[in-house]
């Protein structure tokens, strides 16, 4: 079995992050979420896998590089344009060959993993595998309709108006070759787009076998900054204490807390879950919980609740920052000249609340 991650796309909706970094590296308690992804699938014992990237492509090759660090073979295949989800199966014919193969979108978190649902998959071997997950309300989804006596899929359909059932498709799909058939065969959407739904639809109208597996533990689809941060939440309370940095005798740690290596905690009170990286500076601050703070990060005299800090960003004299995601080497502070007014230099798409 081989593995396609698709890690294109636009990621519209995570801007501005999206401007300068591939959204499927976003951190999520310090990790991007393509290393979650990753480490799903390794997991499964498959480490042949194909990672589907677009104009972002040299970070996340700078990123996971070989794949060698993460137990896998990483062969990067080029998208143009994000074409969809089918197009990207077009594309990636060539390495996968007449393999089975797991389908796996580099932004969605599985945290409860998929060893099951892979299980079933080789045990059963349909001509196609789909994940569904019970939402309550599915109109935004890729939506599976079942046979009423067992997991067959009968129906897919792509954002129905009236849902015929609760079962979201999510980000994994577990296919046979059968599916090289169904993606040639298949036209662009309304919307432009290659639809793996259609593809997968083909196979049920022309009489394949297509199963649904239900994955019944946590699920998101980290296309938004509040899905990060919520993710972000929940696997922060999966968290066990390690401390490597330094923490000075009247710092106070509550909590599951994690302080990384040359990281140094200064008059401070950390409120875990918090997990602060290496190189990190927390001076006269109170952190968290339900908090992650990267690598070289300076925090000085602030107080910062349910948020994620990235890799060598300044918070200063910010005594109330909450749910808020700061980008890589951003700079939050007073300012020199001016105390009496807010200056503020933000990119496009980025979204301020400021507290009244
Ligand atoms: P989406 O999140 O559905 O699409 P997007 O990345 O364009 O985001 P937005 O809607 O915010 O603009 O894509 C799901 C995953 O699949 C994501 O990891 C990107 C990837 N993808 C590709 O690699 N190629 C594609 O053609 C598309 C549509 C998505």
């Amino acid at each position: 079995m081989k593995a396609l991650v698709l890690s294109g796309g636009s990621g519209t909706r995570l801007r501005p992050f999206s401007y300068s970094m591939p959204k499927q590296l976003i951190p999520v308690v310090n990790k991007p979420v393509l290393e979650h992804v990753l480490d799903n699938i390794t997991a499964l014992g498959v480490t042949d896998i194909g990672i589907i990237v677009g104009e972002r492509a040299d970070e996340i090759r700078d990123a996971l590089g070989d794949g060698a660090q993460l137990g896998a073979r990483l062969t990067y295949i080029h998208q143009d344009a994000p074409l969809g989800l089918a197009h990207c199966v077009r594309l990636a014919r060539t390495f996968l060959g007449d393999d089975d193969f797991i389908m796996y979108l580099g932004d969605n978190m599985l945290p409860g993993g998929i060893k099951d649902i892979a299980a079933r998959f080789t045990a059963e071997r349909p001509a196609a595998q789909v994940v569904v997950h019970q939402v309550p309300d599915p109109r935004a989804f890729g939506v599976a309709e079942l046979a009423a006596d067992d997991d067959t899929v009968v129906r897919l359909v792509e954002k129905p108006e009236h849902p015929g059932s609760d079962l979201a498709l999510i980000g994994v799909y577990l296919f046979t070759p059968a599916i090289h058939e169904a993606v040639a065969a298949i036209e662009p959407s309304p919307r432009g787009e290659l639809e793996i739904t259609d593809a997968i639809q083909w196979l049920v109208t022309h009489g394949a076998e297509v199963k649904a597996a239900r994955y019944t533990g946590y699920w998101k689809d980290t296309g938004r900054a509040q899905d990060v941060l919520e993710c972000n939440r929940r696997l922060l309370a999966e968290l066990t204490t390690h401390i490597a940095g330094d923490v000075d005798a009247t710092s106070e740690l509550i909590g599951p807390v994690v302080i990384g290596t040359g990281a140094r905690i200064v008059r401070s009170r950390i409120t875990g879950p918090v997990v602060i990286g290496a190189g990190t500076l927390i001076e006269d601050s109170h952190i968290g919980p339900d908090t992650s703070i990267g690598d070289n990060c300076v925090l000085r005299a602030s107080r910062l609740v349910d948020s994620i800090v990235m890799n060598g960003a300044s918070i200063v004299q910010i005594p109330g920052l909450t749910g808020s995601l700061i980008g890589r080497a951003a700079t939050i502070g007073p300012s020199d000249h001016d105390q009496a007014h807010h200056r503020l230099v933000v990119g496009d798409h980025t979204h301020v609340e400021v507290a009244a």
